[in-house]
């Protein structure tokens, strides 16, 4: 007898459409096939997808973002948009402090996420002060107690490291196993500019989309891709916005370097135009790299489909627009140099690229399953527990309406950002049910699970980065 069994949909993975039954025993699924038997509960799934539930792999929650200016979300809020939007596992990041050990910085975050979360949850580590003792100590045994992957910044002020830095610390990955995320921006190249752009007193939002222009990310992803190379180490270039970078990324694979490359929807979706808007409004889309221009988004486009990425992921780092702490007033000025860099994401990322990759045949709909959870399982080390519908995997899943249009308003959303910068899109496809580990946990925008459902993961080595596996 099933616990649970969901009857009559199309199950979709990275590979297949079947349409078939999903049975679901002690939150896993223990079968799949054309008519399962009896079960305690069953769920009429016609009509619908059944996928894996969604899996964001970069995600930033609670987050300090220097001056006293925190994130609008907590790991609450965070998960219950992730929740709602059709996820059921989040990867927020773990920022390490200067002068602050990783394990303390750990604590934290862990302090903050327990009890609180609405999806699984596993945290990517910051490194911000990759000293001998944090690289050469605290990473080994971070990494065998499950912590595998990290991010290093190549900009903002604080958080950036050196080449040398950088290299010291591919090279600890490269001994641990480790996966290493590169934030690729050339940081004195954007402080030369930003300096130009304030002696000119040019001060609006826009001037965030000039000052980094894309020679800034082009260059700093081909000089971590060298470092790479240099250490042999794979590495995740994330949040690419153009095809200048994307061409980078497809060299290095020709000199057989292994990278993974990201996008998000904000490079789909929206221009530096955006950041022009009437008055402040352009703050509300300030993000690094900054969103391009319409042939940079067909380019993004184009990598989606061909495969130059590997990972769709939101990026979400939500602020506040109309707040002492937001983007309206940053230090009580009207500068784009003190606007925080980020904006909200977790809950719409799915229905965007459903709505304008699968149903307007820009992608298939096994290409949606790996660039929204597969690859992201695979490549941090949490699959096949996660990431994909078979028989031993938990029952993470999310059944899509794609008949379901939505008009996409702030007022519907659950994160803690008062705006989305997608307010007014139409969207086809929605998902209409949330599963976590085999419990309903979201049906029809009602909720079904308390704060503290979702469980933090400790995950494997990716495969990409080889070595033995640690904790999972
Ligand atoms: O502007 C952005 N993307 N903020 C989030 C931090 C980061 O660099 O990923
Ligand atoms: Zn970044
Ligand atoms: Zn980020």
């Amino acid at each position: 007898m099933f616990d649970l069994v969901i009857r009559g949909g199309t199950v979709v993975t990275a590979s297949d459409t079947i349409r078939c039954d999903v049975g679901i025993r002690g939150g896993r699924i223990t079968a799949l096939a054309e008519h399962l038997g009896p079960a305690l509960d069953q769920i009429d799934a016609t009509g619908l997808f059944v996928l894996p539930g969604g899996i964001d792999s970069h995600v930033h929650i609670a987050q300090p973002s220097g001056d006293g200016i925190v994130m609008a979300d907590d790991f609450e809020s965070g998960t219950r948009s992730a929740l709602h939007g059709g996820n059921t596992t989040v990867l927020p990041f773990c920022l390490q402090q200067k002068g602050q050990s990783l394990r303390e910085a750990l604590a934290g975050y862990h302090a903050l996420a327990e009890g609180r979360c609405l999806t699984d949850v596993s945290f990517h580590l910051i490194v911000t002060d990759p000293t001998p003792a944090v690289l050469g100590q605290e990473l080994p045994a971070l990494v065998e107690d499950g912590y595998t992957s990290l991010k290093v910044f190549m900009t903002y002020e604080g958080l950036r490291l050196r080449d040398d830095e950088i290299l010291a610390t591919l090279d600890a990955a490269r001994s641990t196993g480790a996966l290493v995320m590169v934030h690729c921006e050339n940081e004195d190249a954007i402080r030369f500019l930003i300096g130009k752009h304030e002696e000119e007193g040019r001060l609006s939002p826009l001037c965030h989309a000039t000052s980094r222009p894309i020679a800034a990310e082009r260059e700093a992803t081909h000089r971590a891709l060298s470092l790479a190379e240099i250490v042999g180490v794979p590495l995740v270039i994330v949040h690419v916005s153009n095809r200048e970078a994307m061409e980078e990324i497809a060299r290095a694979r020709m000199r057989g370097i292994r990278v993974a490359g990201e996008t998000c929807p904000q490079y789909l979706m929206l221009t530096a135009d955006d950041l022009d808007r009437d008055g402040w409004e352009g703050a509300k889309f300030v993000c690094s790299p900054p969103p391009r221009d319409a042939a940079s988004q067909a380019a993004c486009w184009q990598g989606l489909e061909q495969g130059i990425f590997d990972l769709y992921s939101s990026d979400h780092c939500p602020f506040r627009f109309d707040d002492p702490q937001g983007k309206l007033n940053p230090k009580g000025t009207r500068s784009f140099r003190w606007v925080p860099n980020g904006i909200p994401g977790v809950e719409t990322r799915l229905p965007i690229l459903f709505s304008e990759g699968v149903m307007k045949n820009r992608i298939d709909i096994n290409r949606f399953v790996a660039l929204t959870a597969t690859n992201h399982a695979k490549l941090y080390g949490l699959y096949p527990r996660k990431g994909t519908i078979a028989v031993g995997s938990d029952a993470d899943l999310a059944l899509w309406n794609p008949r379901e249009r939505r008009v996409v308003t702030n007022d519907r959303l659950h994160h803690g950002a008062d705006y989305t910068p997608y307010e007014g899109l139409e969207v086809q496809g929605w998902p209409v049910m949330v599963l976590l580990r085999g419990q309903i946990a979201m049906r029809d925008g009602e909720e079904f699970v308390r704060p503290g459902a979702g469980q933090y993961l400790p995950r494997q080595r990716s495969p990409m980065a080889g070595g033995s596996p640690a904790a999972g």
